[in-house]
């Protein structure tokens, strides 16, 4: 569904992402995990093209999007969250999805005639969001006032909302509690279910090992494996990276595993 071909982005001399190959499965959720600065957000901003790469192409359902434009990709089925909240703030968590809905149908043009348009539709589609994720009583909050995991759920239903079969999710579960994170392992699984191919980037250890079928763990810009979870849990290199351990460090699987 998704190949990055020995795709690089250099910024001046940091070279954040230094050379991948990545394939995306149709209907698989691919783990993206790797120490800070690795080069995961440069990844996904490489695939939804805020980044044009330095080198290589980007393939995206049998199509080569490596010089299309963020809303272009957007529209051939790609929708994201972003590590740092994106959501409007001064919209209520019901304007949020509808926003979305309205601009996924077309585009930002003559976003405003159809925001009043195709209500009825529109609306039992964000109805469904809006218990997707939880915040039926919360519907007419500011997004900007709601707490800090129910806003991730929200940018999580927005994305979701597009109708994207590919759903990039940059650390949906940072700064979320154990509760929290069980509910967004669920939610992750019901979108895959309903078809959706999603590529997970989580430093959360149990939620990426236990939700992806497949691992890639980047290093320096590079990938240095690729597996299952649990191959990918005991490849000494990975370990390595991530505690800068020995291949016995018991502290580093501890890491993995946790
Ligand atoms: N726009 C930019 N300009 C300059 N350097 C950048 C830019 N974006 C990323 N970098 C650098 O590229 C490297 C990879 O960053 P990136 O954000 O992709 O890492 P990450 O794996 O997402 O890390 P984290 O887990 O902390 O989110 C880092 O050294 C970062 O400082
Ligand atoms: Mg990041």
């Amino acid at each position: 569904m998704l190949e990055l071909q020995n795709v690089a982005r250099h910024f001046g001399g940091i070279k954040a992402v230094d050379g991948i190959d990545l394939t995306v499965h149709q209907g698989e959720i691919l783990g993206l995990i790797g120490p800070n600065g690795s080069g995961k957000s440069t990844t996904v901003n490489l695939i939804a093209g805020l980044y044009k790469p330095t080198s290589g192409r980007v393939r995206f359902l049998q199509e080569d999007v490596t010089e299309l434009q963020p809303h272009e990709r957007a529209e051939r089925g790609m929708a994201r969250t972003f590590q740092n909240i994106r959501l409007f703030s001064q919209l209520s968590v019901w304007q949020n999805l509808w926003a979305a809905r309205v601009v996924r149908e077309s585009g930002w043009a003559g976003l405003r005639a159809r925001w009043f348009a195709s209500a009825a539709q529109g609306r039992e589609q964000a109805e469904q969001m809006l218990e997707f994720c939880g915040l039926q009583g919360k519907r007419d909050l500011l997004a900007g006032n709601l707490a800090f995991g129910e806003q991730r759920r929200l940018e999580l239903a927005r994305a979701a909302i597009s109708g994207a079969p590919l759903l990039l999710l940059d650390e949906p579960a940072a700064g979320m509690n154990a509760e929290e994170i069980d509910d967004l392992d669920q939610r992750i699984r019901t979108l895959r279910s309903q078809g959706r191919t999603i590529l997970l980037i989580e430093h959360h250890m149990e939620l990426v090992m236990g939700v992806s079928d497949r691992v890639v763990v980047l290093n320096f810009g590079r990938k240095i494996a690729e597996g299952l979870p649990h191959e990918v849990q005991q490849d000494p290199q990975v370990q390595a990276a991530y505690l800068g351990a020995d291949e016995d460090d018991e502290l580093a699987q501890t890491a993995l595993r946790a």
